[in-house]
């Protein structure tokens, strides 16, 4: 939950520059990115694994000092504000209003221009205007739950054992009682009528009116691991049988958005875990995720002193939901209901969390009890003893399957149908064998002879599968149809990259005119121009990496940025020298080619071939006088000096 909750923010007028400026100098980008991604020290910057495709070892780095990031694996890479616009997916003005709101800096807006002012009111996205309006909705939940309008909501919290500290941590709030309260509330603030009924705020009845679609209910939002706030859970109050007890928002699709970018979904309860946002650091100490049934049963955990609780509020767990929690957790307490139903829950759940890459354990409830209901009447210890007895996640899977059976081999038969592939899922070769072992011993127990012959070689044949390949990344290459940066060009790069001030020199050198990739050689034309004008510092430096319009000069310089300099800096001159010194080399072979593919032209006349022959003997001259000076000789004599 970023920042407070405050109304509707002014959209007018344009951010100055410097404002922007100032607000990225004052920004912690480590901070920013460690709220999406876990980041660990690697020598001058820090690595992890990336958001923005799949991966299992990290090729996401980060430099602190420039703000910058770049992905070897998917080549994403930009600079901190670009990091929020495609962490959150918010278009650049929203990305410096978020940056600005955590560093406590309130934007001023200069006055637009009136053909400005109306692209920017279109420029607005359709998520950021989304996030605005929940975030609007929730500052009025929750201001109602301290009200007398919230009495009623705020006394059944508190009759649900609910600390004032509790409820401020999951936001709880109170939503209306009439019928149109938050939509009196939303329209006058200024939002459209249509984007609080499409968010699912309000609904239009039979009859055409518009009214509000939580009434009478404890108001739970529902944020992204990020932080974003995407939706509401709604528990009744009134009792009524008719009503069903929670109501979710509507899930939304986003129109400007691409068809498969994360973004697309504004709100799909299908994506979203229940608490990961306010479990996640606890998640990543322990490693591990407690995941429950409902809504209450994460917060009264929480208040419990088990802060890694999180629930896919009531529907079966999903893909989705399992590989979200798989990127702050390795393993899962899966806990569920004793009744009929939590069984089947938990029957469900083990093969998606295998699938994701979890370990785990099975807890299971006695019967008529969750985890709310169980902590409340039995305590904490009663609950920590129960997670710590429970069997792991496949063999309760597999003592579930047993119990259901009557031990016939047919029974058996369709137990190993279920559980092979799960043994097969599991990545750890001792998990998984001591998870096959397991097996083997509950169905062999009361079988004779010959079937207990069969299920072994069944079991031998679910033998150690090969590491799942990381999933194909998510962006197509964004090089496709670029030309190539050669070896020499990318180390001319680094060194004016890491050492600004050696641009003049290099300059001096021609050495950026041998360069072959137009990219690269405008881009770094760009640096020197600058760099003739000022001191180079890291703001300036990063500005100008994100801004240079060739792909691959960018992506490859971004990079550079975000790595260790390759030398130290009373070694840096000395590496210009040898750079250029081979770039040098390279015309003249370049050179050399040129001449003798002339001279081997059919039609080519006596004059013009000796005419290229002294051109070439005078190559081959200087090529060998390459070879024999030092590099700083070399240079010398080529460049003038
Ligand atoms: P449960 O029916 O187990 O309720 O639903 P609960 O969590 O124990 O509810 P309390 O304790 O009476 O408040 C589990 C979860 O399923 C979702 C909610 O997220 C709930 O927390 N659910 C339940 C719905 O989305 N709709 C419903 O009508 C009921
Ligand atoms: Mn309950």
């Amino acid at each position: 939950m970023h920042g407070t909750d405050h109304g509707r923010r002014s959209d007018h007028g344009r951010i100055p520059m410097p404002a922007i400026r100032g607000v990225v100098a004052q920004t912690d980008m480590l901070a920013v990115v460690r709220e999406v991604v876990e980041l660990k020290k690697a020598g001058a910057s820090f690595k992890g694994c990336c958001p923005f495709h799949a991966e299992k070892t990290p090729s996401f780095h980060v430099n602190p000092g420039l703000k910058l990031y770049h992905c070897y694996g998917c080549g994403a890479g930009g600079d901190v504000i670009r990091f929020v616009q495609e962490t959150r997916g918010l278009n650049f003005i929203e990305a410096v209003e978020m940056l600005a709101e955590r560093v406590g800096i309130t934007l001023e807006r200069v006055a637009d221009r009136p053909e400005d002012s109306a692209r920017r009111a279109e420029a607005k996205s359709a998520r950021g205007r989304m996030l605005e309006l929940d975030r609007a909705a929730q500052a009025w939940f929750r201001g109602r739950l301290q009200l007398p309008e919230g009495r009623k909501a705020h006394a059944y919290a508190e009759s649900r054992g609910l600390t004032a500290a509790t409820i401020e941590r999951f936001g709880l709030g109170a939503s209306g009682i009439g019928w149109t309260d938050l939509l009196d509330h939303l329209t006058r603030q200024g939002f459209s009528r249509d984007d609080i009924i499409a968010i699912g705020l309000a609904k239009i009845g039979d009859k055409g009116g518009t009214y509000d679609r939580f009434r009478d209910r404890l108001m739970f939002p529902i944020y992204t691991a990020a932080g974003d706030l995407v939706g509401f859970g709604g528990r009744d109050l009134t009792g009524d049988k008719e009503v069903a007890k929670y109501i979710n928002s509507s899930e939304i699709t986003l129109d400007g958005e691409e068809e498969h970018s994360r973004f697309k979904h504004f709100y799909k309860k299908g994506d979203c875990v229940f608490g990961l946002w306010q479990a996640r650091e606890a998640i990543r100490r322990t490693k591990t995720a407690i995941v429950v049934e409902g809504n209450l049963d994460v917060i009264t955990l929480a208040q419990a002193g088990f802060d890694n609780a999180v629930c896919a509020m009531g529907t079966a767990l999903t893909d989705a939901q399992a590989k979200e929690i798989k990127r702050f957790a390795d393993r899962v307490a899966l806990v569920f209901d004793g009744d009929n139903a939590g069984r089947k829950a938990a029957m469900k759940a083990v093969p998606v969390v295998v699938a994701a890459g979890l370990e785990g354990s099975y807890v299971v409830l006695p019967q008529g009890e969750d985890p709310d209901s169980f902590v409340r009447k039995f305590g904490q210890d009663a609950f920590r003893t129960l997670l710590d007895k429970a069997p792991p996640l496949i063999d309760g899977f597999i003592d579930a399957l047993v119990a259901e059976s009557d031990h016939s081999l047919q029974a058996n038969s369709v137990i190993l149908q279920r559980a092979g592939p799960l043994l097969t899922a599991i990545q750890d070769g001792i998990s998984r064998d001591m998870a096959r072992n397991y097996l083997q011993s509950q169905l062999t127990k009361g079988a004779i002879e010959p079937h207990r012959a069969t299920f072994d070689r069944y079991l031998q044949r679910l033998a150690p599968t090969t590491p799942k390949l990381e999933p194909q990344q998510l962006r197509p290459d964004p090089t496709f149809g670029e030309p190539e940066v050669g070896k020499l060009e990318q180390d001319l790069c680094a060194v004016l990259v890491w050492f600004p001030s050696l641009c003049a020199q290099a300059a001096q050198y021609g050495a950026l005119d041998l360069l072959e990739h137009a990219g690269i050689r405008l881009a770094l034309r760009d640096l020197c121009a600058v760099a003739r004008e000022q001191e180079v510092d890291a703001d300036t430096l990063s500005g100008w990496a994100q801004a240079l319009p060739d792909g691959r000069a960018r992506r490859l310089i971004l990079r550079l940025l975000v790595e260790a300099p390759l030398c130290k800096p009373d070694q840096a001159q000395g590496w210009l020298v040898q750079v250029t010194w081979r770039l040098q080399e390279r015309a003249l072979k370049q050179e050399r080619e040129q001449v003798t593919a002339q001279m081997k032209v059919r039609d080519v006349t006596p004059e013009r071939l000796a005419e290229l022959s002294t051109q070439l003997s005078d190559i081959m001259r200087r090529l060998q006088e390459f070879a024999k000076a030092g590099a700083r000789q070399a240079v010398a004599a080529a460049s003038g000096f």
